[in-house]
């Protein structure tokens, strides 16, 4: 098993007033696969999705990654397990200006300690995989916005991560820039990437191999409540 998330609540605010966001998830994924999660705006999809991508703790429950459960881990470890097994891609990118769309891929790279010719290399070969080898010494401001995230998708993959999470990767693009981000997940899970994708848009959540729905911090695979 990938990861398995065991009765986890998210609770924001403080003890006099406490704001609940996530009621009792559970979720169970497979090396390999591929999940879209679909939910109304504050139903709790990023909040969920800090939390598996441990940039956020959960306030009660269990977080296995790999089978391991890392539920109390330091921030330090935090920072590791992020670092070494999962991408994240964004709907605004977030890249930096003032970088080259190489030196933004290989950023993660900086952290592992990794020599900076093997750096160019593997920026290199991650924007092959999203079609943008010609665009390397491009600034994101002389790329499009489809571009810009494809770019982004390069940078969470040139570490080889286990898991792909992303939080509305087409929410910000055209329906045909759009389209070939999905057609990058698709190539991408049929390599064996393990992928999460949070989305609004019902064409784009077709495009997982599986559904998920939350209403209110509750997560069902059905979508009914
Ligand atoms: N740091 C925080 N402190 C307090 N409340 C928070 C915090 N972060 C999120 N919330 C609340 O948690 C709820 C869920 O927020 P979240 O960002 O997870 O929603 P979402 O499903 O991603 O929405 P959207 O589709 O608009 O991105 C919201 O009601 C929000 O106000
Ligand atoms: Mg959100």
């Amino acid at each position: 098993m990938l990861i398995r998330l065991e009765h986890i609540e998210k609770t924001y605010g403080t003890p006099d007033h406490p704001v609940p966001v996530l009621h009792d998830v559970n979720f169970e994924m497979q090396d390999g696969a591929y999940y879209a999660i679909m939910g109304p705006s504050g139903s709790g999809k990023s909040t969920l999705m800090n939390i598996l991508g441990y940039l956020d703790t959960p306030t009660k429950g269990r977080y296995f990654f790999e089978d391991v459960d890392n539920s109390r881990a330091s921030d330090t470890q935090m920072a590791k397990i992020r670092n070494e097994k999962i991408g994240f891609v964004f709907q605004s990118f977030h890249l930096l200006q003032r970088r080259k769309a190489w030196e933004n891929v290989a950023l993660p790279l900086m952290y592992g300690n990794v020599p900076k010719r093997e750096r160019r290399e593997r920026a290199e070969q991650a924007l092959t995989e999203v079609g943008l080898k010609d665009r390397m010494d491009f600034y994101p401001t002389q790329l499009s916005g489809g571009q810009c995230q494809r770019v982004a998708i390069a940078r969470a993959i040139c570490t080889q991560p286990k898991l792909l999470l992303a939080d509305e990767p087409t929410g910000a693009l055209d329906s045909k820039s759009g389209q070939q981000i999905m057609d990058i997940f698709d190539s991408l899970h049929e390599r064996g990437m393990s992928i999460i994708m949070i989305t609004h848009e019902l064409a784009v959540a077709k495009r997982a191999s599986e559904m998920m729905h939350i209403y209110d911090g509750v997560l069902s695979k059905e979508g009914v409540r």
